[in-house]
């Protein structure tokens, strides 16, 4: 793939440790102070593994041992590791929701390894919005890099019965409401359900994003499916700490890899496995970096050609565990066959077809075949039409069929507090044929587009025996989350997208095969109530959160930064 190779004083980092400057005495002697001499680093690769651990980061309670294993190969192959610590966005704790920070880390990301004297990287990282935020900075940062998968956790057990973590919560979290269980069997639920460390097992986000991460071509082959406590994956971190050196070594950074096969790779997979629907956000994001532009509609054409595949929740029946016995993503692959570009390149050197090639596939229930497959279409399908002109998404294949087509009167509630304070009021005019409606709660308007997507069924509707009806949002939804949910409706309410203008009672028209999805309401009436509206929530004008709001841009391009999104090369740093 590449026959470049650079020499040891073509390195970024000798920029900084080689001469005779003052500043070029300062770094190698300074760097005596962690105890290193030149002997440590003269001639080396220096390999900055991007470190998202932390104590209150749920998922990644392996990172610091797995880090000494990345350290322990780049040792082997002739670097020198350094561990650096970047923003941690623990999906469990962090407030209001991490998307409101994945730029964060991203920026944090890129301007770590250019303001540092490093050559290639490492990224750690796996839960929901680490992902993305990583690559998307090191994208931009554009030196070489391999991402290093945190890994599920270890299946749920409870009672008798496997769970999967978010997907569980919801369902007896449900019944809670509905009494049919009490508090302590949703305690102990959530205890079964978190055993290990490493992401959630189902096909939620993370597990998404790992395995999307891996069809780019920008992890280890087969690194994205193994568990974070099976010792595979130590011996992955090592192999990966190995890489990256050769990596720098043969300069190969991600625009030689990343190109728009490779984004469609990445859809295809996506589709396979029935992936979260954020997936679509952040993949429109990293692309940007690339300078690759997808459209919404490049979703949906690859949606209509690739098969649902992966039998794991909250779509199907396995947990992330079962998909790694049963061959993991490179069986799918293999299975997938002229659906990808078998000739994209990898972080490997070699193309992404050699990794799959000789894929053993061990259980063709957790991983269908294609002529069994679980539907003849993709997961996510992309919607368009009056109450969503810029596009919204549902998840197709987590959904009550009955509802795929409905038409119903909308419930409106024009935020989180609003729902909260309504939902379960016995006197809410609501039948299980009403459109539940969440306005503001998008990437300005919440801000930071929380997982609200999966708005709860009502409790006089629950105790009635319904679990799902149609409910649309600007927000996102949990890949572990299920349901008929309509999401990131753009342009969200807060700019005034007509979701901004919807009113108890308008007839609202889903039409997931036509892909449409409608507000009844004459052009006449809208524009009246456009005359009469204004954005609902004053945002803050000082802080992180007033630059966020200020540049976020719509969930249809990916809600990274204007100003962050693709654009000219940043000079690297000078040295005085
Ligand atoms: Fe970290 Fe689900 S909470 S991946």
């Amino acid at each position: 793939m590449t026959a470049k190779r650079i020499s040891p004083d073509q390195l970024r980092s000798r920029r900084w440790l080689d001469g005779e400057t003052m500043r070029a005495f300062s770094h190698r002697g300074r760097l005596r102070q962690l105890g290193f001499s030149p002997d440590d680093f003269d001639g080396k690769p220096v390999i900055g593994i991007v470190n998202t651990w932390s104590d209150l980061n749920t998922c990644h309670g392996h990172f610091p041992e797995r880090a000494e294993q990345i350290k322990r190969g780049v040792l082997q192959a002739g670097g020198f590791p350094v561990e650096m610590p970047a923003i941690t966005l623990g999906e469990i704790l962090m407030k209001p929701t991490t998307m409101l920070y994945r730029n964060l880390l991203a920026m944090e990301t890129e301007e770590l390894i250019r303001s540092y004297p490093v050559d290639g990287v490492v990224l750690m990282g796996g839960c929901d919005k680490t992902t993305p935020a990583l690559i998307m900075g090191a994208i931009s940062a554009g030196v070489p890099l391999i991402y290093m998968p945190a890994g599920t956790m270890l299946r749920g057990f409870w009672n008798g019965e496997t769970l999967g973590s978010g997907t569980d919560h919801w369902k007896y979290y449900a019944e809670y409401r509905a009494g049919n269980v009490d508090a302590s069997v949703v305690d102990e639920v959530l205890a079964g359900a978190s055993r290990s460390s490493g992401t959630c097992m189902t096909m939620g986000t993370a597990a998404t994003m790992m395995s999307i991460t891996e069809a780019l071509g920008l992890t280890m082959p087969g690194a994205s499916s193994i568990p974070a406590p099976d010792s595979n994956h130590g011996v992955m971190a090592a192999a990966t700490g190995r890489r990256i050196v050769d990596m720098v070594w043969e300069d190969l950074k991600p625009e030689d890899i990343l190109t728009a096969a490779s984004f469609d790779n990445a859809i295809t997979v996506d589709m396979a496995i029935g992936g979260s629907t954020n997936a679509i956000i952040h993949l429109v994001a990293m692309a940007g970096r690339a300078h690759i532009d997808i459209p919404l509609s490049r979703f949906d054409e690859i949606s209509k050609r690739t098969p649902w595949l992966a039998n794991i929740r909250p779509s199907g029946k396995f947990l992330m565990e079962d998909f790694y016995y049963a061959g993991g993503l490179r069986a799918l692959m293999r299975e997938l066959g002229d659906l990808l570009d078998g000739d994209a390149a990898t972080v490997s050197g070699r193309p992404l077809g050699e990794s799959y090639a000789e894929a053993p596939l061990h259980n063709d229930d957790v991983i269908r075949r294609r002529d069994n497959a679980l539907s003849a279409d993709g997961g996510t399908v992309v919607l368009s039409g009056s109450l969503a002109p810029d596009g919204a998404v549902i998840k197709q294949s987590a959904a009550d069929p009955s509802l795929l087509k409905h038409t119903g009167p909308a419930v409106v509630f024009v935020d989180r507090a609003d729902l909260d304070a309504r939902i379960d009021d016995p006197d809410l005019v609501v039948t299980a044929d009403s459109v539940l409606v969440l306005q503001n709660a998008g990437p300005v308007g919440a801000p930071g587009m929380p997982e609200w997507g999966q708005l709860p069924i009502p409790k006089k509707l629950l105790e009635a025996g319904v679990r799902d009806m149609v409910r649309i949002s600007d927000a996102r939804m949990s890949g572990t989350s299920y349901g008929t949910c309509v999401l990131h409706v753009a342009p969200e309410a807060h700019v005034g997208g007509p979701l901004a203008l919807v009113r108890d009672g308008d007839m609202i028209t889903l039409d997931v095969e036509g892909r449409r999805i409608d507000l009844d309401v004459s052009p006449e009436e809208l524009a009246q109530r456009r005359a009469d509206w204004t954005p609902r929530k004053k945002i803050p004008e000082r802080g992180y959160v007033s630059m966020y709001a200020e540049h976020v841009t719509q969930a249809n391009r990916g809600c990274d930064f204007d100003f962050l999104h693709a654009g000219a090369a940043i000079p690297e740093p000078e040295i005085f």
